[in-house]
C-alpha cells in the first residue's frame, strides 16, 4: 500500500518582501485560498526573516505555514549575520528553506554545513526544505544522479532513519531556476523518483513518506502536469509565488 502524501506548495520570495510588501500579499493570498480543509495542498511562504513575523501573524490560523530561508547550525556565538533556530521559533516560524542553490553559489553553502543544519532544524521542530539540484553543465556530463546521491546523501547523513520523512527535498536543477527553462514532467518525474530512491537507500518506509517537490520555473501554466507526474510531491515556487494570484492557481493545480 502507498501512503497518501499530501502535497506540498512553498512559495519562495528570495529577497522580496518588505514588511508592508508581506502584509499585503499575506491579506491577498489568504483572500485566493481555499479554507485549509479544502486545499488540495500544504501550503507554505519562504520569506526574509525580516518579514517572517508579519506573514505569521497575518497568517493565523489559515494553515498557511511560514518558513525561513537559511538557519544557522549554531545556537549562539560569535557568528556575525547569523539566525539560530531558537531565534526562529521565538517567532513561531514553521520551517526553514535548506542549501537552496543559491546560497550554495553565492554564499558558500557547503553539503558539510547542510549536514549539521538538518539534525537542528528538526530538533528544534522545524520543517526543513532541503534543495538540491544538478547544473546544466552536469545535466549534459551524465553526472546528475551522481551529484544528487551526493548531496542527498551528506545532507541526510546525520538525520535518523526515524526522522528522515519529516525532511521535505526540493530537487530543483539549476538551468531550470528563474530561467523560464522548465523541466519536463518526464524529467522531473525520473530526477524525483531517482531522489526517492535515494532516500530508500536509507529507509523504505521514510522514501515513502517523505514529500519531494519539484522547484525551477513552475508556473501556473505548466504546474498540473508536472505536479500529476507519480513522484512530484508539491513545487517550491520563486518567481511566480511573487505574483498571489500565480501562487493561488498552482496550489490549485495540486489538485
Ligand atoms: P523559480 O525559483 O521558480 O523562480 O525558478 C525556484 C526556486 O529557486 O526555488
Amino acid at each position: 500500500m502507498m501512503p497518501e502524501r499530501t502535497p506540498y506548495i512553498a512559495g519562495n520570495w528570495k529577497l522580496w518582501g518588505t514588511r508592508a510588501q508581506a502584509s499585503e500579499y499575506c491579506e491577498k493570498l489568504l483572500a485566493l485560498l481555499p479554507d485549509a480543509s479544502r486545499r488540495p495542498a500544504d501550503v507554505g511562504l519562504c520569506v526574509p526573516f525580516t518579514a517572517l513575523d508579519v506573514c505569521v501573524e497575518a497568517l493565523a490560523g489559515s494553515g498557511v505555514l511560514v518558513c525561513a530561508q537559511n538557519m544557522s547550525a549554531e545556537e549562539s556565538g560569535a557568528y556575525t549575520g547569523e539566525i539560530s533556530a531558537p531565534m526562529l521559533l521565538e517567532l513561531k516560524v514553521d520551517g526553514v528553506v535548506l542549501g537552496h542553490s543559491e546560497r550554495r553559489a553565492y554564499y558558500g553553502e557547503t553539503d558539510r554545513a547542510l549536514q549539521e543544519k538538518l539534525p537542528v532544524a528538526l530538533a528544534a521542530g522545524l520543517k526543513p526544505i532541503l534543495c538540491v539540484g544538478e547544473t546544466e553543465d552536469e545535466r549534459e556530463a551524465g553526472d546528475m544522479e551522481r551529484k544528487l546521491r551526493h548531496q542527498v546523501g551528506e545532507a541526510l547523513h546525520e538525520v535518523p532513519d526515524e526522522r528522515l520523512a519529516d525532511v521535505v527535498i526540493a530537487y530543483e536543477p539549476i538551468w531550470a531556476i528563474g530561467t523560464g527553462k522548465v523541466a519536463s514532467p518526464e524529467q522531473a518525474q525520473e530526477a524525483i523518483a531517482f531522489v526517492r530512491a535515494l532516500v530508500g537507500g536509507r529507509s523504505e518506509e521514510a522514501a515513502q513518506a517523505i514529500r519531494v517537490l519539484y522547484g525551477g520555473s513552475a508556473k501556473p501554466d505548466n504546474a498540473a502536469e508536472i505536479l500529476a507526474q507519480t513522484d512530484v510531491d508539491g513545487a517550491l515556487v520563486g518567481g511566480a509565488s511573487l505574483d498571489p494570484e500565480d501562487f493561488a492557481r498552482i496550489v490549485a493545480a495540486a489538485g
